[in-house]
């Protein structure tokens, strides 16, 4: 088990003329060591979730159980937050809710401090985070406040990567940055994931959620209307539900109209079609 989600709800402005109920009755798992996709229209609630993975949202009902921390909506206050925080990293959605500090270095060590570091330690961790996100020392002594949204998101994410969290969320991750820093971001998430963390990405990017998720929670209007794999996600009725088909997918239906029927070789990536096709040319 990594994250148990059961019977949540949470309203916004509660009692008070604009309260919104963002999530309802939500219930859902995460497993351990998976990539896990949150997609789901504009307020359809997905930043409302996670932020509740690592205690910065407190469920109104219900209860969500990560590893051992139990959040149970009857608390009045949440248990072990501090310690919650350093298992479960959540890179906000938006970089500039989360840089805070008057240098990048001085960010992005914040964390690793906060959890007991000397400063020195704390540094050093703080550089090798930004270097995993090609953020080189030129960068150390400027304000994070100056930095383009690209590179900002980048020492956001570094600033959680310092903490080295065993399970990483990462809202919209690629949102602002260009294809080869998204690419790279990517590669580096896969690499994590690899070496045993649990990965939650909230994302817009259908092609993103084929290519590197293994499991897919579709939110729609504060509920979960789709739980389970990607590639069973898309044979549903999706016109209604408002999200895009993969590239790969709609390319995959093209061949298929056309007589070359892959559906069943769980094709993700252009990648995978090569070596299918190869494959097949070969026998
Ligand atoms: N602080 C807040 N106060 C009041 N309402 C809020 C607040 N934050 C979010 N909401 C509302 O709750 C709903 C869910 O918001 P949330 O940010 O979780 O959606 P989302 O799925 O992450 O959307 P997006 O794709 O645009 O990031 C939206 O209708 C939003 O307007
Ligand atoms: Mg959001």
């Amino acid at each position: 088990m990594s994250i148990k989600v059961e019977n949540v709800s949470f309203t916004y402005s509660k009692k008070t003329p604009n309260s919104y109920e963002a999530l309802h009755n939500v219930s859902l798992e995460i497993k351990k060591n998976s990539i896990t996709g949150i997609v789901g229209h504009t307020g359809s609630g997905k930043s409302t979730l996670v932020q509740m993975f690592n205690g910065l949202l407190k469920p109104e009902t219900g209860t969500i159980t990560v590893d051992d921390f139990v959040i149970d909506s009857k608390q009045k206050k949440i248990k072990n937050v501090k310690q919650l925080r350093k298992h479960v990293g959540l890179v906000f959605q938006f970089p500039e809710y989360q840089l805070f500090d008057e240098t990048v270095e001085k960010d992005v060590s914040f964390g690793p401090k906060n959890f007991g570091m000397n400063n020195i330690d704390a540094l050093n961790k703080a550089h090798e985070a930004l270097a995993m996100m090609g953020i080189d020392e030129t960068y150390y002594k400027r304000s994070p406040f100056e930095l383009s949204g690209g590179e900002k998101r980048k020492v956001a994410l570094a600033g959680i990567l310092a903490i080295d969290p065993d399970i990483l969320i990462l809202d919209e991750p690629t949102a602002g940055l260009d294809p080869k820093s998204s690419l790279e971001v990517l590669t580096l998430v896969e690499k994590l994931h690899e070496q045993g963390k649990t990965i939650v990405i909230i994302t817009h990017d259908m092609d993103l959620l084929f290519r590197y998720c293994d499991h897919v929670v579709l939110l729609k209007d504060g509920n979960v209307a789709f739980d389970g794999k990607p590639e069973n996600l898309f044979q549903k009725n999706i016109d209604d539900l408002s999200i895009d088909v993969p590239k790969i997918y709609q390319f995959l239906d093209i061949l298929k109209k056309k007589g070359l029927d892959l559906s069943k070789e769980n094709i993700r990536s252009v990648d995978e079609l090569v070596k299918v096709l190869t494959e097949r040319r070969k026998k």
